[in-house]
């Protein structure tokens, strides 16, 4: 898919405050610091479309970007960040909660997992709970220019052995790299069938 245009439209605090949800929409979300915002960057080929850190807790609020006129992607606050204070921290949760099993329009979630990391109980809590929900969702594991392939392949597999506990069949999963645009164009094919096969359902 060919990306034309990419604006920034609002951030929201709760779910009432988001733009009509008359246009499909793709979350992106996961553990502060994970690359959320540098992905929706990495995707769109708009490289200060959305606000990066290398510290974690940056993105705080529910974001909409509308690319092509025709559809968003939203920029999630991250999950399990310790610096915020814990009565805020309590309400972004339910907040971005009720985004995810609320929002008609949201036709995948994107949960990006450290591709460095072992399979961390929050991730994976996370991913149990939006089963629970029925939310469609995809794994993205994140900053694989850190690690060389042989590595790579094996913290994955360590994960789909983790997530085998309980997930039948596993979740798609992609591989990304901002430094090298890796997994650019598969979450792009996925996006695009999934906005077909919407309007062919309409
Ligand atoms: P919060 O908004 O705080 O939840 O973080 P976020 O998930 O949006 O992360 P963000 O995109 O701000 O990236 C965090 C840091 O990771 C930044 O320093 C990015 O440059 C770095 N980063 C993100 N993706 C990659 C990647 O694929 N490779 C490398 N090497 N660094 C990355
Ligand atoms: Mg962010």
């Amino acid at each position: 898919m060919i990306i034309h245009s990419a604006s920034f439209i609002q951030s929201s605090a709760t779910l009432r405050q988001c733009p009509d949800s008359e246009k499909p929409e793709f979350g992106f979300i996961g553990r502060s610091n994970v690359g959320k915002s540098s992905l929706i960057n990495m995707l769109t080929g708009f490289s200060h479309l959305a606000k990066t850190s290398g510290s974690p807790g940056k993105t705080r609020t529910i974001n909409h970007f509308l690319i092509n006129s025709s559809w968003y992607l939203v920029d999630l606050p991250g999950y399990g960040y310790a610096k915020v204070p814990v009565g805020m921290r309590e309400k972004w949760i339910r907040e971005v909660e009720n985004y995810i099993v609320r929002r008609e329009s949201l036709a995948c979630l994107f949960v990006l997992l450290d591709s460095r990391h072992k399979p961390q109980t929050s991730d994976m809590a996370f991913m149990e709970f939006l089963g629970n929900n029925q939310v469609p969702f995809a794994r993205v594991f994140t900053k694989s220019d850190k690690l060389s392939s042989g590595a790579l392949e094996k913290s994955i597999h360590l994960y789909d052995l983790e997530m085998m506990k309980i997930w039948e069949p596993l979740p798609p999963a992609f591989i990304t790299s901002t430094v090298n645009k890796a997994g650019r164009e598969e979450i792009l094919a996925l996006i695009e069938e999934t906005i077909n096969n919407l309007s062919n359902q309409a």
